[in-house]
């Protein structure tokens, strides 16, 4: 797929673009990249921007219900940072040539796709500390190795939205301790809320590597520092441990870890994973129409704000 792509880029530039890359350099805005270096990172870096604002629905419908004065203001402190990460995320995508604008068209349309995880309902305070604790804990794996990879402004913004989500992990572990070590409802909800989450957590690292369409060429390049099944692989081995820890238990019988160190776990139905991801989960509709009604509402402010005749003007990081 690559090759086709690349047989009209200048081979000398290639070579020294991916020398440059085998060396650890980082490749910046105004660098030059082979077209489908840029594409894939516009692609990846804007579904990743998608998915904070999105992520951001499940866990802030718990704002106002969350249980006591200080989990209030710890989730909203954190649901502010998943949107400051969007933005941070947003900048480093316009640093290749897209508009926030048009990014922001094509996510409300349904064009774009973000993670799959946050298309589920948070129906009970335990799903929002499922979110806080694991699937920060997922998103913190990807993140601390993409973040040593090649694009100097998406590694950047990546550095610093792990050391946010650090934080979040903390709060989500403390949540689901005090969940799991207390009555015997909350930690039945607790238990629910694992069963409930755990396939769509499974998915959120993406398709098996065999079947994942851009891994080898984004690894080549250095974009993603590990394949889909080595980040589920170390996700598994670090946080199983800490889930059984709490005498909670994982939906899949299959569930162990072999002689090789390696995970074996029953497969999610890849075929729900598409579904989801193009726009049929259960809650994809709902996602998406929040979303276009914020825009709606906030078209009068970009309006006031607007002055035609500034010339805009691309981030460089
Ligand atoms: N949710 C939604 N879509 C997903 C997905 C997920 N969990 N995992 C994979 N996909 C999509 C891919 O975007 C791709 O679709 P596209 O070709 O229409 O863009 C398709 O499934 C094939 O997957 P794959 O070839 O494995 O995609 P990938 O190499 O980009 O790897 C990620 C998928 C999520 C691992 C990768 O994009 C990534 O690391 N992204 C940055 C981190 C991120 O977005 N985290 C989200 C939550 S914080």
């Amino acid at each position: 797929m690559s090759k086709d792509f690349l047989a009209d880029e200048d081979p000398v530039k290639l070579q020294e673009f991916e020398d440059r890359i085998e060396r650890g350099e980082k490749i910046e805005p105004v660098d030059w990249m082979p077209k489908l270096y840029r594409k894939q990172l516009i692609r990846m870096i804007e579904q990743h921007a998608h998915s904070e604002i999105i992520g951001s629905l499940p866990e802030g419908t718990w704002i106002t219900r969350a249980p006591g004065f200080k989990r209030k203001l710890a989730l909203m402190a954190k649901v502010q940072d998943e949107v400051g990460h969007a933005q941070l995320l947003y900048s480093a995508a316009e640093t290749l040539g897209k508009s926030r604008e048009q990014m922001i068209v094509d996510l409300i349309n349904g064009k774009s796709k973000y993670s799959n995880i946050f298309n589920y309902p948070a129906y009970t305070w335990a799903d929002s500390c499922f979110i806080s604790w694991l699937v920060d804990a997922g998103a913190i794996v990807n993140q601390v190795a993409n973040s040593r990879g090649s694009y100097g402004p998406y590694c950047r913004a990546l550095e610093r939205i792990c050391v946010e989500e650090a934080f979040h992990l903390k709060y989500g572990h403390h949540c689901v301790i005090h969940m799991a070590t207390g009555t015997d409802i909350q930690k039945k909800m607790m238990q629910e809320a694992i069963n409930r989450w755990w396939k769509p957590m499974l998915m959120f690292f993406g398709p098996p590597d065999k079947i994942s369409a851009h891994t080898e060429t984004l690894m080549k390049w250095k974009v993603k520092m590990l394949s889909n099944d080595d980040t589920r692989q170390q996700f598994l081995g670090m946080y199983v441990p800490k889930i059984w820890e709490l005498d909670l238990t994982i939906p899949d019988e299959k569930l162990r870890k072999n002689d090789d160190g390696k995970w074996e776990y029953t497969e999610p139905d890849w075929e729900e994973f598409k579904r989801v991801i193009n726009g049929d989960g259960p809650c994809n509709a709902e996602r998406l129409a929040v979303r276009r009604t914020a825009e709606e509402r906030g078209r009068w402010v970009r309006e006031a704000l607007n002055r035609p005749k500034a010339t805009y003007v691309t981030p460089l990081a």
